[in-house]
C-alpha cells in the first residue's frame, strides 16, 4: 500500500466501512468500561453476570472485528493529502494497523482464556462447544495479556483520536470527513 499522490478531496470510506469503524469504536470502549467495572463487582452477588455480558458482547466484536479486517484487506483506502508530512502519513499506516491487530488480539485472549477456564464459553447463556481442556495457568496466562493489552489499545486510540481531532480542528482538512457519514442536503 503506497500513500504518494493526493487523494481526491471528496472520496470517503464506503458505508460499511464507516459504519464498522463507528459501530466497532463505541462497543470497543463500552467493552473496556464494563470489562473493569466488572472486576470491581466481581465477588459481589450477581456480579458473575457483568462477566458473562462481557464476554457474549465480547464474540459479538470478534466477529465484526473480523469482518472489518476481511473488508479492509480487499479494499484500499485512497491516499492521504498530499500535502501531509511523510512522518505524519507513515505514522498513521502503522498505527491504523496496530489498531486492527490490538482489536483481534484482545477479543482473541479472552476467548482463549474463557475457553480454557472451568466454566468454559457462553454466548447469552448458551454453552459453545467446549475444545479446550480447562487448564487454570493457561487460562490466567491468557487473561493477563487479555488485561495488559487493554492498555496498548488504549495508548493508540488516544494517540488515534488526537490525530484524528488534529485533521478535523487545526489541519482543517479532509482526513477526518473520510470517515463521516456523507451529509446528503
Ligand atoms: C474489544 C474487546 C474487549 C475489551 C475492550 C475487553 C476489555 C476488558 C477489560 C478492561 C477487562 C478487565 C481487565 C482487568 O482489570 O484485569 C477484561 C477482563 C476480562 N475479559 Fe475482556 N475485553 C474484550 C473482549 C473479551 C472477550 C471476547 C472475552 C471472552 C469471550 C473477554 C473475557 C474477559 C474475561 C473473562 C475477563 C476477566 C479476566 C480475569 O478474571 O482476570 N473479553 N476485559
Ligand atoms: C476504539 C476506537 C477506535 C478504533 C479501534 C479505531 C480504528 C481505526 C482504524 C483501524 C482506522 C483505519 C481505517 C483503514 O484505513 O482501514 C481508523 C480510521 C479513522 N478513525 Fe478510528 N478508531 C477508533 C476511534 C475513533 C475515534 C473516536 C475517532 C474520532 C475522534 C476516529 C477517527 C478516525 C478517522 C477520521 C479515520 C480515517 C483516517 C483516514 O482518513 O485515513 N476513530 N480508525
Amino acid at each position: 500500500m503506497k500513500y504518494t499522490t493526493a487523494s481526491s478531496a471528496d472520496w470517503r470510506y464506503s458505508t460499511p466501512a464507516i459504519v464498522l469503524h463507528w459501530v466497532l469504536a463505541a462497543l470497543i470502549v463500552f467493552m473496556a468500561a464494563l470489562g473493569w467495572w466488572m472486576m470491581t463487582v466481581e465477588h459481589e452477588p450477581g456480579g458473575q453476570r457483568w462477566m458473562d455480558l462481557h464476554k457474549s458482547i465480547g464474540l459479538i466484536v470478534f466477529v465484526l472485528v473480523l469482518a472489518r479486517l476481511a473488508w479492509r484487506l480487499t479494499h484500499k483506502p485512497e491516499p492521504l493529502p498530499a500535502g501531509m508530512p511523510a512522518w505524519q502519513v507513515q505514522l498513521s499506516r502503522l498505527t491504523h494497523w496496530l489498531l486492527y491487530a490490538a482489536i483481534v488480539v484482545l477479543p482473541a485472549t479472552g476467548i482463549l482464556g474463557a475457553s480454557y477456564s472451568r466454566g468454559g464459553l457462553k454466548f447469552f447463556g448458551a454453552p459453545l462447544p467446549a475444545w479446550a481442556t480447562p487448564a487454570r495457568a493457561t487460562s490466567e496466562l491468557f487473561f493477563e495479556i487479555h488485561s495488559l493489552l487493554v492498555w496498548v489499545l488504549v495508548a493508540l486510540v488516544a494517540l488515534h483520536v488526537l490525530a484524528a481531532l488534529k485533521h478535523l480542528l487545526l489541519d482543517r482538512d479532509e482526513v477526518f470527513r473520510r470517515m463521516w457519514p456523507r451529509r446528503h442536503s
